[in-house]
């Protein structure tokens, strides 16, 4: 059993040969972690000092560059105007590298890709919170109570860029289908009203639907059974630094344990993008419950 897949890329933007990339957008949507060891993201001398947790203003986990209608806005940062601007383009570069990297890996995403959120994550990887449901050192797959998908895949790019040999470390759990089989049972369908309630409250940013319902009780019943999470199937995987790697986050399960100093882009994928939509979280459960859940 290993769910990572090697490919040998060395560059963000230089065109690979079509046997370096053969195969990438199967064993994605297939729900593999594709790992690329050979390419890092390099910081120039002067941008090494922002490897350091003191520019988060303390309030963010996250250092994030997120697109807005004005513009794209850096948050969870303090500094100078100019450190700041230095630090935006920073994690400008890095999501330019990564968009050049997915539309490579993956072109027949090309006309339906959208650029979310950028992050740069400054500090140690914490195993302890204030909630189950918040701990993401538990197995999960990606779903957010307020933020409903309707059915878009995340997509996300990370690279460890640890200056001193720390890797990342995650844990990648059993299959997307085995884990709904032995979860799905136990969800519950909406109540009627339940997602335009929601909605007109604000509670979710957009209408909640049942898909999206159901993936929030598989992230919550994966994350709460304690039996699950230690002795279900899993690999640990280590990520280097200078390694970079991509993943389905709503398909694959995963933890992540240990690590500091990690850039990570995140896009949204439409279904209708998807080359294998069979394979998808949302097919697989339309199936298993024999009807449409959006
Ligand atoms: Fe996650």
């Amino acid at each position: 059993m290993d769910f990572t897949r090697e490919f040998a890329i060395e560059s963000w933007y230089n065109q690979d040969s079509d046997h370096d990339v053969e195969n990438a957008v199967f064993e994605l949507e297939q729900g593999n972690v594709l790992v690329l060891p050979h390419l890092s993201f390099e910081l120039s001398e002067r941008e090494k000092r922002f490897l350091s947790p003191s520019w988060s203003d303390g309030k963010a986990k996250n250092i994030s560059l997120q697109p807005k209608p004005q513009g794209l806005l850096l948050k969870g940062a303090q500094g100078t105007t100019s450190d700041l601007e230095q630090l935006k383009n920073l994690l400008q570069r890095y999501s330019d590298s990564a968009q050049s990297l997915v539309l490579k890996l993956f072109p027949a995403y090309q006309n339906y890709l959208k650029v979310a959120n950028t992050s740069f994550r400054p500090f140690l990887v914490e195993t302890r919170s204030s909630s189950y449901r918040k701990d993401d050192s538990r197995l999960h797959v990606d779903s957010f109570p307020s933020n409903p998908t309707m059915g878009t895949r995340l997509l996300r790019v990370f690279t460890n860029v640890n200056p001193v040999g720390v890797p990342r470390v995650w844990r990648v759990g059993e299959p997307f289908p085995d884990m709904a089989a032995r979860f799905l049972q136990n969800t519950k369908a909406m109540w009627p009203l339940q997602s335009r309630l929601m909605h007109a409250l604000k509670i979710t940013k957009r209408p909640r639907t049942e898909y999206d319902h159901r993936m929030l009780q598989l992230h919550d019943l994966a994350k709460e059974d304690v039996s699950y999470q230690k002795n279900s199937l899993q690999q640990e995987v280590l990520f280097s630094p200078g390694t970079t790697w991509v993943v389905y986050s709503d398909q694959v399960m995963h933890a992540a344990m240990s690590g500091q100093y990690m850039f990570e882009q995140t896009f949204h994928v439409p279904s209708e993008a998807l080359v294998y939509p069979e394979l998808s979280p949302l097919a697989v459960l339309q199936k298993s419950l024999g009807k449409r859940l959006i």
